[in-house]
């Protein structure tokens, strides 16, 4: 990479972030919930609704995921930051996140979260592999807005997530974020084929 240090390309890479979203999975009756600023609309009819997000495979989120083919991502308020550290500083492996976090079970069964700016009930209709992580290409079954009638305030982005968590909070974002780059860092070349159960040929 000519010219540009990594941290500048990094740095520049980072305008292309997603708002920051809490995905949450269920499965054999074990619930969690995730934070993610790597989500997009994946396209653009209105008749075919899709997103797409790539999650690390050292996140417990991941196998749930990979394994049920369901999740729910949430867009949240700029207001949400304690969701946020609830869900994205720490580890479902070993508890259970959800607990004191309001919700109820979605239409395909992982839960919806009250609060939120809106929500997606998503089916995995295809994966890409990454090495380090999987790229989840969701269709969106079912819709809404929390527990409000209608999305209220402004959604979360990361680069004002990052601008204005609590002081107090940083240094552990920054040692998870070193922790998940050299992760990717030694994962990312070693990309698998996959193909999604629901494509195999019978
Ligand atoms: C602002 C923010 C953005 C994040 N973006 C991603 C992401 O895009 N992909 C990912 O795999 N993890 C991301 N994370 C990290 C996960 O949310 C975090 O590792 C979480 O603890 C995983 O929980 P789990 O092991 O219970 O699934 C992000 C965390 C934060 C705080």
């Amino acid at each position: 990479m000519p010219n540009l240090q990594p941290d500048q390309v990094y740095q520049l890479l980072r305008n292309l972030t997603s708002p920051v979203v809490a995905i949450t999975c269920q499965r054999d009756g074990k619930r969690n919930g995730m934070i993610s600023d790597s989500a997009v609309r994946a396209s653009i009819a209105p008749t075919v609704p899709r997103l797409s997000v790539y999650i690390h495979k050292f996140n417990f989120s991941h196998d749930l995921i990979f394994e049920t083919g369901r999740f729910v991502l949430h867009l949240l308020r700029d207001d949400q930051f304690e969701l946020i550290h609830r869900l994205g500083f720490v580890s479902g492996r070993t508890r259970d996140k959800l607990g004191g976090i309001p919700h109820r079970p979605g239409t395909l069964g992982a839960p919806v979260l009250d609060d939120c700016y809106a929500h997606f009930e998503c089916r995995v209709v295809n994966v890409m592999d990454t090495g380090s992580s999987t790229c989840f290409l969701g269709d969106v079954a079912a819709v809404g807005h929390g527990a409000a009638e209608r999305p209220k305030g402004d959604v979360m982005t990361a680069a004002y997530f990052r601008a204005n968590m609590p002081p107090e909070w940083r240094s552990e974002y920054e040692t998870l974020l070193r922790a998940a780059q050299a992760y990717a860092a030694e994962r990312s070349h070693d990309i698998q084929p996959v193909i999604w159960r629901s494509l195999q040929q019978p």
